[in-house]
C-alpha cells in the first residue's frame, strides 16, 4: 500500500527538558495542523524530522518508541550537527541570502560539509521506510538536497518539495558558492512549490541561468525528467482561530486587557526574533509617530511580542540587544506615570493570550523586511469577528499579494509606516469593515487544509502527466 511521508527539519512535536526529564510538546504551528489532515486521511502516513533538541544517547530508544507511536520518526542531531548544519548552513548562509540580507552570510566550507551530511542522514531515515509507490513531501530550506538524494535511490517515487521562505532573485542566489548543487538537489522533486509567483519565477530563472536547463513556462526539463514549479500560497487553520473567539479563557483574557488598558488603543506586533521581521524599523516608525503626534500620548500603546528564536546565532543575539535598547529608549522618552508607549515582551505566549490580543488590538502592524508568507497577519484577520480593526502589512511579505485590503507599506520607509499608523487609527469604521470583510473571506476560503489539498492533488497530477509522457 502506498503512503504519504512528510519530511521537515522539525517534527510537529518538540521535546523539552526539565530537571533531566524529557517531555513532548505538540507544536501549534499551522504546518503541523494542516499536514495533520493528511495524517488523518491516511493511517499509514509518517512524518520524519528532528525532535528539536539534543537527546542523550541512553534516552534515544525510549524517545523513538514514544514518537513512533504517533507515526513520527526522529532524526537525531549531534551538538556539532546542530551547530554546523542548523545554526550554520541553514541559518547563517541560506536564511540571510534568501531573505536578501547577504551581508550576514558566512560561507564556511564546514557548514556545507555538515549540511550535506545531515541531508544524507534524513535520506537514510527516509529510505528505511519509503517504498517506490509512496508520496514524499519535503519541506523547506534546511533540506534542499534531499529531493535529489532520494531521487537517486528511488527514481520512480513521487516527491513534492515546498519552500516556506522566499526564493531570492538570481542576482542574490548566484552569490552562494554551492548554488548549482542546491538547485540540483531541489530538482530531484516532481513538483517544486513556493508561496508566491515571484518566488517561483526567481527559481525558474536561477535554474535556467545556473544549470543551463530548458524552462518553458512553469516547467523545467532536467536529466530527462519534467519538473513543475508553481506557487501555492499557504493559509492558516482558520477554524481554530474562529473557535478561540468563544473560548472562556480567551474571553477572560480580553476582560483583563480591557481592565489594564482602559481606553488606550493597542497596536499589536508579534514576531519570532529575526532580522528579517523588521522589528527595529517598526520601533523607529513608532518612535517617529510619537514624536510627530504628541496628541496620541496616553491614548495609544504598542504591544510588542518577540518570541525567542535561534539565539545561539550571533546576529539574533545582537538584534535582541538592539531591540531591548530601542524599546527602553522610547519608553524613557515618552512614558508618563500612568502609561508606557511600548509594552515589550521577549517570550512566547499561549494561544489563548494571542487570540485575546488579536481580538483586542485596534491595529496590527506586520512589517517584515522579507517574509515568505507571514501567518500572523492572517491570524489577526481570522480573529476579527466584528470585521473591524486595521492591518498594516509590508509589501515584502508573501501575504501582501493576497491581503490587498491591508494598508500596504514599504518597511524601509519609516515615515510611510508612521503615517500608516495615523491613517489606521483614524480609519472610519465603514472602511475598516469593507477591508476586513474582504480579507476574512479570503483567509477563511484559502485556509491551510485547502493548501494541503491543492498541493497534494497537483503533485498527483504532475506524476500522472510524467508517466503518460514516458509511455508515449
Ligand atoms: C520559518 C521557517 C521554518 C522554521 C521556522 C522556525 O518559519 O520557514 O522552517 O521551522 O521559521 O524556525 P526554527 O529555526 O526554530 O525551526
Amino acid at each position: 500500500m502506498s503512503k504519504t511521508i512528510i519530511v521537515s527539519n522539525r517534527l510537529p512535536v518538540k521535546i523539552t527538558e526539565q530537571d533531566g526529564q524529557l517531555s513532548f510538546k505538540t507544536s501549534e504551528g499551522g504546518l503541523a495542523t494542516g499536514l495533520g489532515s493528511v495524517f488523518q486521511a491516511d493511517a499509514e502516513s509518517l512524518w520524519i524530522g528532528w525532535p528539536g533538541m539534543e537527546v542523550p544517547d541512553e534516552q534515544e530508544k525510549n524517545v523513538t518508541a514514544q514518537l513512533n507511536e504517533q507515526s513520527l520518526i526522529p532524526v537525531y542531531l549531534s551538538k556539532e550537527e546542530i551547530t554546523q548544519y542548523y545554526e550554520g548552513f541553514s541559518n547563517e548562509v541560506l536564511w540571510p541570502v534568501f531573505h536578501y540580507m547577504s551581508t550576514y552570510a558566512r560561507y564556511e566550507n564546514i557548514y556545507w560539509d555538515y549540511y550535506q551530511q545531515v541531508n544524507e542522514k534524513f535520506k537514510n531515515a527516509l529510505i528505511a521506510v519509503a517504498q517506490p509507490g509512496d508520496t514524499i513531501w519535503i519541506h523547506d530550506y534546511q533540506l534542499l538536497l534531499l529531493p535529489g538524494l532520494i531521487r537517486a535511490v528511488l527514481p520512480e517515487v513521487t516527491i513534492g518539495f515546498f519552500q516556506h521562505i522566499p526564493f531570492p532573485s538570481y542576482e542574490l542566489f548566484r552569490l552562494l558558492p554551492w548554488r548549482a548543487e542546491l538547485l540540483n538537489g531541489m530538482l530531484g522533486a516532481d513538483l517544486v512549490g513556493f508561496h508566491t509567483y515571484d518566488d517561483a519565477r526567481h527559481f525558474l530563472s536561477s535554474a535556467a541561468r545556473i544549470l543551463q536547463v530548458q524552462t518553458a513556462s512553469n516547467n523545467i526539463q532536467y536529466n530527462g525528467r519534467s519538473i513543475v514549479v508553481e506557487s501555492f500560497p499557504m493559509g492558516i487553520d482558520n477554524a481554530k482561530f474562529e473557535a478561540l473567539i468563544d473560548n472562556t479563557q480567551v474571553k477572560q483574557n480580553i476582560l483583563n486587557l480591557r481592565e489594564t488598558f482602559g481606553n488606550v488603543h493597542i497596536i499589536l506586533s508579534i514576531d519570532r526574533l529575526d532580522y528579517s521581521k523588521g522589528i527595529l524599523q517598526r520601533l523607529q516608525a513608532f518612535d517617529l509617530f510619537m514624536q510627530d503626534h504628541p496628541e496620541y500620548k496616553e491614548k495609544v500603546s504598542l504591544y510588542m511580542i518577540v518570541v525567542p528564536s535561534r539565539d545561539t546565532v550571533t546576529q539574533y543575539r545582537e538584534l535582541r540587544d538592539e531591540i531591548d535598547k530601542l524599546a527602553g529608549n522610547i519608553n524613557a522618552r515618552y512614558r508618563t506615570n500612568n502609561w508606557s508607549p511600548v509594552n515589550y515582551f521577549y517570550r512566547s505566549f499561549p494561544i489563548e493570550n494571542l487570540s485575546a490580543l488579536f481580538q483586542f488590538a485596534d491595529v496590527c502592524l506586520v512589517t517584515p523586511m522579507r517574509d515568505g508568507m507571514n501567518l500572523v497577519c492572517k491570524e489577526y484577520v481570522a480573529s476579527r469577528k466584528n470585521n473591524d480593526g486595521v492591518l498594516i502589512l509590508s509589501e515584502m511579505a508573501g501575504a501582501s499579494k493576497e491581503l490587498t485590503d491591508a494598508l500596504i507599506v514599504n518597511p524601509n520607509n519609516v515615515l510611510q509606516m508612521s503615517q500608516a499608523i495615523v491613517a489606521a487609527l483614524n480609519m472610519p469604521l465603514e472602511e475598516q469593515t469593507r477591508r476586513m470583510k474582504q480579507m476574512r473571506e479570503l483567509v477563511s476560503k484559502y485556509n491551510v487544509m485547502h493548501w494541503v489539498r491543492v498541493f497534494i492533488e497537483r503533485l498527483g497530477e504532475v506524476k500522472r502527466m510524467q508517466q503518460s509522457l514516458l509511455t508515449k
